[in-house]
């Protein structure tokens, strides 16, 4: 596809490939997909937190001070998995920012409707400070779009802007990526496919699958 949304990112290498061709072969198992997903999430998540801003800092090595780069403490930052499947992206995400707040949104899709139902909501929070709030928003399947869009509501409706929340996906249909972006054009996508189309069940087509159900041996 070619990509005319400023900010959609389409990360592709040899490594994101071969976990996505291991993820969508319907003969891996769930080790082996979850291993393929592990990977590429490591690989989504470095990309997607190359927005974080940086401060100068100085430290002394064993030879010397100097002054560096590192994140800036003096902002938050939350990483919300949409239950289930985006919790793939959990154990990367905790071990990159060990700093983050984890913030669980929990939605399943309505079979019929393909409707988003919630059942859980970790992320009514205080927000004194929204612009110093940075979230990713982890979901490995962008299908529809409507979880999506429900979960960056939660946070822009506390003032969060667009531009600090980054979503990030595996697989993602066009439809859905158009959904978003007609919401909420200054957040920014991260996914490593954009496949073809929805079947007439939403289901991503060629897709994985359901990921839950691969990722979680259901
Ligand atoms: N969710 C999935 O797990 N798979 C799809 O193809 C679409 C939504």
């Amino acid at each position: 596809m070619e990509n005319n949304y400023k900010n959609l990112e389409v990360i592709s290498n040899p490594i994101v490939n071969q976990s996505l061709c291991i993820m969508r072969n319907k003969n891996t198992d769930t080790e082996g997909v979850r291993l393929a997903a592990r990977k590429l999430t490591r690989i989504l998540l470095y990309e997607a937190t190359k927005n974080l801003p940086q401060t100068d800092v100085e430290i002394e090595t064993p030879l010397t001070v100097f002054t560096t780069k590192t994140i800036d403490s003096d902002i938050k930052i939350i990483i919300s998995p949409i239950l289930r499947a985006g919790l793939i992206f959990t154990d990367e995400a905790v071990d990159i920012l060990p700093q983050a707040a984890i913030r669980h949104i929990g939605m399943y899709r309505d079979e019929k409707t393909l409707k988003p139902v919630w059942y859980y909501n970790k992320v009514p929070m205080p927000v004194e400070d929204p612009v110093k709030y940075y979230v990713y928003i982890t979901d490995p399947m962008l299908a529809t779009g409507n979880s999506l869009i429900e979960a960056i509501r939660l946070y822009t409706e506390k003032g969060i802007p667009q531009k600090n929340i980054c979503c990030v996906c595996m697989i993602s249909a066009p439809q859905g990526i158009q959904a978003v972006f007609e919401q909420f054009p200054d957040i920014k996508l991260i996914v490593a496919a954009v496949d073809s189309h929805l079947n007439e069940k939403g289901y991503i087509v060629p897709g994985m699958g359901d990921a839950g159900d691969r990722i979680f041996n259901t």
